[in-house]
């Protein structure tokens, strides 16, 4: 049976009752909390940034899989880390040096991700994907909650997946953006392993009996 994470965006929690949706994803079936770092420049949103992260770090009981979405990623890695994040994924997009990023990632004691953008083909990753803990695929253009996912993402998962066993490894995939009950069972089909979500755990009327359901859906 395969075990298919769900990591819920804190991006769509009531900020005003922070706390209170923290302990809500610790006391669900979530796996991760899924963090998302906006500067402005990279994507055209700005989120939130370290004292918040290190404040949510404090009443988390699951790991952080911190999404960095600003240009330059390798500034602040270590500042990253140091306040608490477990996971850090980084756009291919927003440094030069991938190779080097990631390695900066794992010096500084985390788990080293790389994400696409939607037009970013998979193939880029071929000859780093044994440095990867995770690739995360968008499945909308980054920046805000609550888009349409796009199918083309399906594709592009089981490309990953055929590239992943081919090497031999256990990448990990993760899907992010619009992620809902009606894509969720297809995208771990096609080989996806983590599952973000954002609007459609927070905006429900019930968050943990969704996240309990929708982990229900990809237990199979
Ligand atoms: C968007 C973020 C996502 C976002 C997902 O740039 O990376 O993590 O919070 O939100 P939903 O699930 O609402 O699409
Ligand atoms: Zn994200």
């Amino acid at each position: 049976m395969k075990n298919t994470l769900i990591a819920p965006s804190v991006l769509a929690a009531d900020f005003a009752n922070l706390q209170r949706d923290i302990e809500m994803i610790n006391n669900s079936e979530a796996d991760w909390f899924h963090i998302d770092v906006m500067d402005g420049h990279f994507v055209p949103n700005i989120s939130y940034g370290m004292p918040v992260i290190e404040a949510i770090k404090k009443h988390a009981t699951k790991p952080l899989d911190v999404h960095l979405m600003i240009e330059k990623p390798e500034r602040y890695i270590e500042e990253f880390a140091k306040i608490g994040a477990d996971i850090i994924t980084v756009h291919y997009e927003s440094t030069i040096h991938i190779h080097r990023t990631l390695t900066q990632i794992k010096n500084a004691g985390c788990k080293a991700g790389v994400v696409l953008n939607l037009s970013t083909p998979v193939s880029v990753l071929e000859d780093i994907l044994s440095e990867c803990y995770m690739v995360l695929i968008m499945s909308i253009n980054p920046g805000f909650g609550g888009q349409k996912f796009e199918e083309i993402t399906y594709n592009k998962v089981r490309k990953l997946r055929k590239m992943i066993n081919e090497q031999g490894l256990d990448t990990l995939i993760e899907i992010d953006g619009g992620v809902t009950d009606k894509n969720a069972k297809q995208l771990v089909e096609a080989g996806a392993n983590v599952l973000v979500a954002g609007s459609y755990i927070f905006k429900a009327e019930n968050p943990t009996q969704t996240i309990a359901e929708l982990k229900k859906m990809i237990r199979f």
